[in-house]
């Protein structure tokens, strides 16, 4: 099949070879040839978190010389990988064998002085690289942390084959990078080692689009902190004659207790956390959160707790994008697409979320006939003993082993299941239904709202409430429009180098600024008649030449 030609050759010139592939894509690529590569979900993830606890970050000169820099922290211990990357000076993110070299760093590192000024003593893995000899006359080679600015991405778009060689380059250019996976690993691991002060045993664990293989470079980093573990452990202590219980605040509910947590957490990230800046305190949301900036590594972070299920379904959208290669380029582009005109947007408000979008795709690809990818339902279907979650009564079971899923029986192209994307929800009866990937049904709106999009574990919640009718109303005409533009671009074979084509075309607001103006002339109907008509009036117009 192109698309397995297609993305493997592009991701292996990426990252280089397969191992680096299956890290590449949002903590785990599976490749479909490949079993071995197809690891759980709880493995990357243990594994990621693992090398993060071995890692330390280093400011240094920009110019320092990498083998006496590698040559000076080796004395500590081996190590096991590093890069540079570029971010308020440069950083070096390195990792050692052993837990012990970073104390061994530690040891012979000592506490900055400073004049007029007194230090908050919170020694933590970030450190500042001092020299005056060791330096070299070049910058250090430096990692990309952040996306390629779209006119650029245009213009390498306009480089490749065709539409499906275009939507995996898209990929490539925009999917975190295993050295951006490494450096999220690494700060949801320094807030751990923040939390763990109070509550020894609480984990830090990254979600949403860090993990889901959906995450986009300069994309937020979600944090849950979880202290399920120390709930549980209270639980089964009982010894002797006697048992022993902890002497325990109490609060009237869960989410006064989350919200207590979550201020305390905020706090010592706020005065302690070196690199931590803007913290924010938003715990009257309806998932109370902490959202702050950590400015070496260049991210913004909200943690959160008490939100387990959002666990669940960043693990189901990497079973997803492991699946099928289609799906993640499809991702990529639309979301893409949405964020170039304004569908989406980095302010919160009543657009719709990456997050929505991505349901919104998933449930077409469940509509497709064959189907390109399977339901929830029957995911769960497959799961396993290993696989049963219940969490605050959701059923949220599925399969995690990709190997029990069946590869899907459809073919169609990358650029046909785009140009289908956009005429499907160019006609979808919004007011009518809601989207549901646990059924891969449309089925009745429960309740009156512009866009009801079910999450897939709370099924009483509405993923998209925020959207409304204005924004609904924007996208549906621009899927309209794009339905249109793509029939064209998949019609056209000759491209010009430096003219942007295909999906270049889709990601220009200007064309799409023009076509809205024609559109106030033109007769309203649905995208299909539209493209009906435009067929035929080439037609008439190829004759008439
Ligand atoms: N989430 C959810 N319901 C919502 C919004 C979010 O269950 N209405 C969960 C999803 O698991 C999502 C995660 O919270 O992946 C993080 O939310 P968000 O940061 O908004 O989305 P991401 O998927 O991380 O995408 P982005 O790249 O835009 O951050
Ligand atoms: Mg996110």
């Amino acid at each position: 099949r192109s698309v397995v030609r297609v993305t493997g050759r592009a991701l292996s010139n990426a990252v280089g070879g397969q191992q680096q592939v299956a890290a590449a894509a949002g903590g785990g690529l599976c490749l479909d040839e490949d079993p071995v590569t197809r690891r759980t979900f709880a493995e990357v993830q243990k594994e990621r978190q693992e090398q993060a606890k071995h890692t330390v970050l280093i400011n240094c000169p920009p110019n320092v010389n990498e083998n006496k820099f590698l040559k000076y922290l080796s004395q500590h211990g081996q190590i096991t990988r590093h890069f540079f990357y570029e971010g308020y000076g440069a950083h070096a993110v390195v990792e050692f064998l052993d837990r012990e070299s970073i104390e061994s760093l530690r040891s012979a590192t000592s506490l900055p002085t400073v004049e007029n000024e007194c230090i908050l003593p919170f020694k933590s893995r970030l450190f500042t690289l001092k020299s005056d000899s060791a330096l070299g006359n070049v910058p250090v080679p430096c990692h990309r942390q952040t996306a390629l600015p779209i006119n650029e991405l245009i213009q390498k778009l306009c480089k490749a084959q065709n539409i499906e060689e275009q939507a995996y380059a898209l990929l490539e250019e925009y999917q975190l990078t295993d050295e951006n996976i490494r450096l999220r690993f690494l700060v949801s691991s320094l807030i751990k080692d923040i939390a763990t002060a109070y509550f020894p045993e609480a984990t830090v664990n990254p979600y949403g689009s860090t993990v889901n293989s959906f995450g986009k470079l300069g994309c937020d980093l979600d944090l849950f902190l979880d202290l399920d573990d120390i709930q549980k452990r209270i639980a089964v202590k009982t010894t002797g004659p006697f048992a022993t219980e902890y002497l325990i605040k109490r609060v009237p509910s869960a989410r006064v207790a989350t919200q207590r947590i979550l201020s305390v957490i905020g706090e010592c990230i706020d005065n302690f956390g070196p690199g931590c800046t803007g913290v924010q305190k938003i715990l009257n949301a309806r998932c109370p959160l902490v959202r702050f900036s950590h400015q070496p590594a260049g991210l913004q972070c909200d943690l959160t707790s008490d939100n387990r299920i959002a666990l669940r379904s960043s693990e189901l959208l990497y079973i997803y994008g492991c699946f099928d290669h289609r799906l993640r380029a499809l991702v990529f582009t639309l979301r893409c697409w949405a964020r170039v005109h304004g569908i989406t947007s980095a302010i919160p408000g009543a657009w719709i979320t990456n997050f929505s979008l991505t349901m919104m795709i998933l449930f077409f690809l469940q509509k497709r006939s064959p189907p390109v990818i399977p339901t929830l339902d029957h995911l769960k279907g497959l799961a396993g003993k290993e696989d049963k979650h219940i969490i605050d009564g959701h059923d949220c079971s599925f399969v995690s082993n990709l190997n029990r899923i069946k590869p899907s029986q459809n073919s169609e192209a990358l650029d046909v299941l785009l140009g289908e994307f956009f005429e499907f929800y160019g006609n979808f009866d919004f007011s009518k239904n809601c989207i549901d990937i646990r059924k891969g049904k449309e089925q009745n709106k429960p309740e009156v709202c512009p866009l009801y999009i079910r999450n897939p574990f709370e099924q009483t919640l509405n993923v998209s409430k925020n959207v409304n009718q204005s924004q609904l109303d924007r996208f549906v005409a621009l899927a309209r429009e794009s339905a249109w533009i793509m029939q064209e671009q998949i019609s056209q074979s000759v491209h010009k180098e430096n003219t942007a084509w295909g999906l270049g075309t889709l990601l220009l607001p200007s064309v799409f600024q023009g076509i809205g103006k024609i559109k106030k002339k033109r007769k309203r109907g649905p995208a299909s008649d539209r493209i009906k008509s435009l067929l035929d009036s080439l037609k008439t117009n190829g004759k008439a030449r």
